[in-house]
């Protein structure tokens, strides 16, 4: 069909209404704002990993839907999550990204979270334990006991990833994420892992376009690396696996690394219980990706900035037992083909920059997920099935967003 003129540009695809999404729900404010209370309030993400936390009083601070939290290490070696706002007037309590309560600070006990504005302490529980003339202020109207921080749902699981939920009755973790993490949980249970990368991007395109291309492979075809190391039949018959709550993985096979000029095999640095040079891929609703290349984990957590912005953060994990060689190598293998240069993950940052570039703004488009390969490795059923959840939890349909969602065909079909 040669170019079209407007109205065939703007005609329903001739494809089933689940296989195509409308670029709003890319880019418009209110449907954003519901993604945040709606999901984001509700949902476990994995803000950190406890290697990031070795030290009692070790604290790291991050947000969720915009809610500030800080995790804590205590002294008895918990990890728990509070939101970092102070209960008397609602400073931000610890500004600092990372760091440690053990010492003082200017204006901060040891073994304490002291809010810098009026010098209130809080312990590594949560526990108010100190208010600054308490008796001459409040006489006993309002006493410490009642002034705790407002602790947070925190478990440590799959691997000693420290998960958080804002809501306080969510759906059980285990729960969850235990499906997807299956093909993978012996691997990352066998013996303690470490980060020894991490770095955070700030991209002009939506949390969702993101995610999309960690979970479909289509997009192989962008990648140099992945076209010579990976078209083989074994690559073409890797199944994408779709799980409850709209999670995803992508089954493993054999990476011919040593067939890109200077990359070499992985085998002898492969993680516990895994054949040599396996790639796995583990994706979670709403935005978070685990990433097993044979010799390093990549874990991707986005936080959503506004309809055309996310803050994609990434950590690179191996084992704790580590050799300084050995580590070496894995950071040399991780970074290679992501780290912040490395070729893999530009590549990806370049295609949904380009995304987020056109439907920012102008007139809605049509985004295909139509691709229908018995969910296989370039079947587009993992994003289909991704939205046919983002629509339960919005109430939108994704292919119409200003009518309510029902129930999409070909993902019913396929489960
Ligand atoms: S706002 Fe924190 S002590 Fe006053
Ligand atoms: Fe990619």
């Amino acid at each position: 069909m040669p170019a079209r003129n407007h109205s065939q540009w703007s005609a329903t695809p001739p494809l089933a209404g689940d296989e195509w999404v409308d670029s709003r729900i890319y880019s418009d404010e209110e449907i954003f704002e519901e993604e945040l209370q709606n999901i984001f309030k509700h949902v476990w993400v994995p803000v950190c990993h406890e290697s990031e936390l070795p030290e009692p009083y070790d604290f790291r601070t991050t947000s969720i839907a915009n809610e500030p939290i800080i995790v804590t290490r205590g002294p008895d070696n918990e990890i728990r999550a509070f939101l970092n706002v102070c209960p008397h007037r609602g400073m931000l309590i610890e500004r600092r990204p990372s760091g440690s309560f053990r010492e003082g600070q200017p204006s901060g006990n040891p073994k304490r979270m002291t809010c810098m504005f009026h010098a209130w302490q809080f312990d590594m529980k949560g526990s108010c334990v100190y208010i600054s003339r308490e008796k001459e202020g409040y006489q006993d109207r309002l006493k410490k006991e009642q002034t705790g921080l407002r602790r947070l749902r925190c478990e440590v699981k799959f691997g000693g990833f420290v998960w958080v939920n804002l809501d306080d009755q969510p759906i059980p973790l285990e729960e969850w994420a235990g499906g997807p993490f299956e093909c993978l949980r012996k691997t990352l249970e066998a013996e303690p892992m470490e980060v020894f990368h991490y770095h955070k991007a700030i991209i002009n395109t939506n949390y969702k376009l993101w995610h999309d291309t960690n979970s479909e492979f289509y997009h192989d075809f962008m990648h140099y690396h992945n076209r010579v190391t990976g078209f083989t039949d074994s690559y073409f018959a890797r199944k994408n696996e779709a799980f409850e709550h709209g999670h995803v993985t992508v089954g493993t096979f054999e990476v011919n690394y040593a067939e890109y000029e200077g990359f070499e095999s992985r085998a002898e640095l492969s993680f516990p219980h895994l054949p040599p040079n396996q790639w796995y891929m583990i994706d979670l609703f709403p935005g978070i990706n685990f990433n097993l290349r044979g010799s390093a984990l990549r874990c991707d957590v986005v936080t959503p900035l506004g309809p055309n912005q996310v803050m994609i953060e990434f950590r690179g994990l191996g084992l704790k037992r580590d050799t300084e060689e050995e580590r070496n190598t894995r950071i040399n293998h991780h970074n290679s083909i992501w780290g912040p240069f490395g070729r893999n993950l530009h590549e990806d940052l370049v295609g949904v920059q380009g995304q987020g570039a056109t439907m920012g703004k102008g007139e809605p488009r049509r985004v295909l997920h139509g691709r229908q390969e018995n969910q296989t490795i370039h079947d587009e059923n993992g994003m289909r099935h991704y939205y046919d959840e983002w629509g339960k939890w919005m109430n939108r349909s994704p292919s119409h967003p200003d009518q309510p969602f029902t129930q999409r065909s070909s993902v019913a079909a396929a489960e």
